[in-house]
């Protein structure tokens, strides 16, 4: 398969579902109690929102393209086939519990081996960044590239802070640290699937952090990509959703971040 040939009548099908869910979301702000705050583990919160959110999501997927699931809450209903949707149906949880507004519905559909539609929608700036395989990337249906930033020194990254994996903590801030005197500058969203799509429109030149699932880089990814930016493992390689390190970037510093990262991480 060369093309995913439904991407342009699923794309905008998409946008409109993860929109409505966004958008459910945000007006649950105010409702949200803390004792309705669960947590599955070490700093990992969870709430109705989320789980809802979720249900409502793989309800209105299976009827725009009946496919497997893998989804971020629900896990015993996950099921691998030809066509899989990838679901995270908030992603920014603490960011959304704790009333900052940077959270987003993240949906991909991978065949295969590869992502060949994705929506993330964004409540707050009223933002929804979409692709498919070979059409390219928008944001609100209007085409977008990653930025033109040649060299580190003008660059503004993104990354996420270890919150649950400490095992590499020293590296990591050891990498911060060279990148903060490399780069302008480097920024913590609290969702990787929003430091994907702000590097696909050229907000941040490049994105890294490990330890992330599949379900919080697979529609961001391929945005990035169809953005005319690259995608990898920090040891460069394309399976970055099984090897647990990502690196996003506008193609043009995608070696020099690789060199840093090397630097500390061998
Ligand atoms: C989290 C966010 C965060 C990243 C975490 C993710 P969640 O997703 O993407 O930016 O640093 O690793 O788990 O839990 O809010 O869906
Ligand atoms: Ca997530």
């Amino acid at each position: 398969m060369d093309l995913f040939d439904k991407g342009p009548e699923l794309e905008p099908k998409l946008a409109k579902i993860c929109i409505e869910i966004g958008n459910w979301i945000k007006s649950q702000k105010n409702e949200l109690s803390p004792d309705e705050i669960e947590s599955k583990g070490h700093n990992d919160l969870v709430s109705y929102v989320d789980r809802e959110a979720e249900t409502q999501l793989v309800k209105k997927l299976q009827e725009l393209f009946p496919a497997g699931v893998i989804t971020e809450e629900d896990i015993t209903q996950n099921r691998v086939s030809e066509y899989t949707w990838i679901i995270d149906p908030l992603d920014g949880t603490t960011n959304f519990i704790h009333g900052l507004p940077a959270y987003a519905v993240s949906v991909a559909l991978k065949y295969e081996e590869q992502y060949v539609l994705a929506a993330v929608a964004e409540p707050n700036m009223g933002e929804v960044f979409t692709a498919y395989k070979g059409g390219g990337a928008r944001m609100n249906g209007s085409t977008i590239k990653v930025s033109d930033t040649p060299v580190l020194k003008d660059s503004l990254l993104a990354t996420g802070f270890p919150y649950q994996d400490f095992s590499q903590l020293g590296s990591y801030l050891e990498l911060l640290n060279r990148l903060l005197y490399e780069t302008r500058g480097v920024r913590r969203f609290g969702s990787a699937a929003l430091d994907l799509v702000y590097t696909a429109i050229g907000r941040f030149d490049a994105f890294y952090e490990y330890g992330l699932k599949e379900w919080d880089v697979a529609a961001g990814s391929l945005i990035v990509e169809e953005a005319g930016g690259i995608v990898s493992s920090w040891e460069n390689t394309s399976n970055y959703a099984e090897s647990k390190t990502i690196l996003a970037t506008n193609g043009h510093i995608h070696e020099m971040m690789l060199k840093s990262i090397r630097k500390v991480f061998g």
